[in-house]
């Protein structure tokens, strides 16, 4: 951080978001609860689980929060159709889609197949089943379907329609504020159990982690964010977040400004490419669902809980430490890696 600026407390934090547009969507606050059982099996220190795979709107998810932001500024722009794109199994899709149903809103999907096979399962099935206008392609993920999006809304608005399109530049620091109301969520559950965390972890390479990040600095708090990049992308993506970060927090009205040094963001837990399997969310997996019931995906919570469980092994996280590990969602992936994930791909 660049300069010392006054902590808020998390009303202070809530209410600086009142002056942005915003529709109900998700079901907050989330539960908080303590894995007893899995901080036992791995003889680690204190771990709570943050639900947001409990967000709602058809199984949930870390965009739930972001769209409670994107849709009141697509409403706001009098949209009446969102042309929205990702990986073929993408989550962030599933959950857009719930929301536009729920809004009155047409949605038309771009779905990449580069990051996975387009069997109608999990993510894409769904998708189906809520009637969204499913184009698969194939095309990189990143800036090729970034400008493929926006080429698909320009048609529609040639075409009399109004588009809000998901536009990486404008999107992700609206979607990241929620993240930043998130982190004073879990500060205030921390503190209503007197207990003070130490770390937080969560898969992010974007908004979620932006977010997290300004929040972090806005209400002063002194532990660590500890992010795992799900996906590489083709820029730096701690001094990508850090913008991010300073955009929300224009946004906001807040003077806290972040550089990349203040963004603690990993990408050795992706595997060789983004969406796949690899031993560490494997392990994850089966560990926190034999231990506390609790299902994580393979693509973005595993690898960032094969990370937290990393660094109990490596010492990286203390007895002393209190770990809080944000459950993003992504569960409906899991059928469409059926064959994966028995080990039979
Ligand atoms: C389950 C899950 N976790 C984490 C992320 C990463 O979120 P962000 O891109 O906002 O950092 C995603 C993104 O799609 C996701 O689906």
């Amino acid at each position: 951080m660049t300069k010392e600026h006054a902590a808020l407390t998390p009303e202070q934090l809530r209410a600086s978001a009142t002056r942005l547009p915003r529709v109900s969507l998700a079901h907050l606050p989330t539960p908080l609860e303590e894995m007893t059982r899995f901080a036992k099996r791995l003889e680690g220190p204190r771990i709570f689980i943050k639900r947001d795979d409990c967000t709602g709107l058809v199984f949930g998810g870390n965009k739930t929060r972001h769209n409670e932001f994107l849709m009141a500024e697509a409403l706001r722009q009098k949209a009446d159709v969102l042309v929205w794109g990702a990986g073929v199994q993408s989550n962030n899709c599933r959950q857009t889609v719930a929301a536009c149903n729920k809004l009155g809103i047409d949605c038309h999907l771009y779905l990449t197949r580069v990051a996975h096979n387009d069997d109608v399962q999990g993510n894409l099935l769904l998708d189906h089943l809520m009637g969204a206008k499913v184009h698969v392609v194939d095309c990189a993920m990143g800036p090729d379907l970034d400008n493929l999006l926006l080429a698909e809304a320009e048609k529609l608005r040639q075409a009399g329609r109004k588009p809000f399109c998901w536009d990486r530049i404008t999107g992700r620091p609206i979607a990241a504020v929620s993240y930043a109301l998130c982190m004073a969520e879990i500060m205030e559950q921390m503190r209503a159990q007197d207990v003070t965390p130490t770390a937080v972890y969560a898969s992010a390479a974007g908004a979620t982690g932006a977010g997290l990040a300004i929040g972090k600095a806005v209400l002063g708090w002194k532990g660590s964010v500890r992010l795992i990049a799900p996906i590489r992308w083709p820029w730096d993506t701690a001094a990508d977040m850090a913008e991010v970060s300073n955009q929300t927090a224009t946004l906001l009205g807040l003077p806290q400004r972040l550089s990349k040094a203040d963004i603690d963001v990993r990408d050795d837990f992706i595997g060789a490419s983004y969406g796949v399997v690899t031993p560490g969310s494997r392990e994850a997996m089966d560990l926190v669902a034999r231990s506390e019931g609790i299902l994580l995906d393979p693509v973005y919570t595993g690898k960032a809980m094969a990370a937290l469980i990393a660094d109990i092994r490596s010492g990286r996280l203390g007895p002393k430490d209190v770990a809080v590990f944000i459950h993003t969602g992504g569960t409906p992936a899991v059928f469409a890696y059926r064959d994966e994930l028995m080990g039979q791909a």
